[in-house]
């Protein structure tokens, strides 16, 4: 593992001039951060191959490349869900970001209005979600993990709809945390005063009848089906499932009246030996036909990589760990620069391939050989 030398640095208040890429704020994270945050943050599950593929499967495709075609006036604006985004990146949500810097949510919320970025706050968050000042220039989204019960989902639900949250994000692929050896070889803990804001605090009441912890406790308070058909009753808000790779999965939900698909493994944090992001995205834009958005998340670390996205298919993409490396090596100031660099690489990438728009970017913008 590696280990913090001395005690975690302060976080910078201007951007040096060697932190000029999303890899560059990766490394200098190491140095803001303890062990404990380092680790709950790189982590994946068990032996984190699906974690290094969601990076090698985009570090695989090639660019096609145009020359002399005439891009003036070219944009990265698009729309879906009815809101305008002046870039395809969004914030991903990422849970207790009090555990990287001291303004958390906040200074990542600040950040992405900056540069407007629809930011997803967690359920997990470790402000309270009524206390992230609205989003003046962006979309804000929240994301929703189903609670034990429904009425505490449904109050999660009507909190986020009363302050302003113009989309839900269900997360669906983490019923359970998954087989976090890092976490466990750390020995991850949130420290004290760090703790999920918009929940009550959980008990540890044991109700087990059966005799798995998987099967007879843990999922039988998952969500199903069912449960997302009784939230799509429950809400105005377009609703997005986070966390589908599987084509049927993606059908299905469109059945149901889901309004747009975030194909995701959690960062390769949940299950290990899913397939990269990218990969199992080409699989999900086929199901869907185009009738509802797919975004996707997954080892976005380059402006090249939102450019393959774009080109197999999602309509935008969700920055995880980047942006949290960014968070804590400068805080918003961090964040911001962060997003800004990454949309000059898109830019950089789209005029060089001969794109103006988004829409411009299609599967022949990749090299087929
Ligand atoms: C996450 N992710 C996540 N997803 C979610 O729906 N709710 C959450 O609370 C969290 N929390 C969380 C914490 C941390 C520390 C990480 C790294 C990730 C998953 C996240 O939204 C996203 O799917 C991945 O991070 C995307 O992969 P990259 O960009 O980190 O490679
Ligand atoms: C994680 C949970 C919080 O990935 O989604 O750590």
């Amino acid at each position: 593992m590696d280990r913090a030398v001395s005690k975690p640095l302060p976080p910078l208040a201007s951007i040096p001039r060697d932190l000029v890429a999303a890899v560059d704020y990766e490394r200098r994270a190491r140095s803001h951060l303890d062990d404990n945050a380092w680790e709950y943050l790189a982590g994946g599950a068990a032996d984190e191959i699906t974690l290094q593929e969601n990076r090698a499967a985009f570090d695989r495709l090639r660019l096609r490349g145009r020359v002399l075609a005439d891009v003036k006036g070219g944009h990265t604006r698009l729309e879906f869900l009815g809101q305008t985004h002046a870039h395809p990146v969004l914030l991903a949500p990422v849970a207790y970001q009090r555990l990287f810097h001291a303004d958390g949510e906040l200074a990542t919320a600040m950040a992405a209005d900056a540069m407007e970025a629809c930011m997803v706050v967690s359920t997990l968050a470790s402000v309270r979600m009524e206390d992230i000042p609205a989003a003046q220039q962006a979309a804000r989204w929240f994301q929703l993990y189903f609670q034990a019960d429904r009425g505490q989902t449904l109050a999660l639900l009507q909190r986020a709809e009363s302050s302003g949250y113009s989309a839900l994000v269900v997360t669906v692929d983490a019923p359970l945390a998954g087989i976090r050896n890092r976490e466990q070889r750390a020995g991850f803990v949130l420290p004290k005063g760090i703790a999920a804001a918009n929940l009550l605090p959980v008990s540890d009441a044991n109700e087990a009848v059966g005799n798995s912890l998987v099967f007879d406790v843990l999922m039988s308070k998952a969500p199903s089906w069912a449960d997302i058909e009784w939230l799509l009753g429950q809400t105005r808000l377009p609703v997005l499932l986070k966390g589908v790779l599987d084509a049927d999965d993606a059908k299905r939900a469109m059945a149901h009246g889901i309004a747009g698909i975030i194909v995701s493994n959690h960062g390769g944090r949940v299950l290990d030996t899913l397939p990269a992001s990218i990969d199992a995205l080409p699989g999900v834009v086929a199901a869907i036909d185009r009738k509802i958005p797919v975004l996707l998340d997954g080892g976005i670390r380059r402006g090249t990589d939102i450019f393959k996205a774009r080109a197999l298919g999602a309509d935008a993409v969700l920055l995880g760990r980047p942006y949290i490396h960014a968070l804590a090596t400068a805080g918003a100031l961090g964040v911001a620069h962060l997003l800004r660099t990454l949309r000059e690489e898109l830019e950089i990438t789209m005029a060089l391939s001969g794109c103006k728009t988004l829409d411009d970017i299609g599967p022949d913008a990749l090299f087929r050989g």
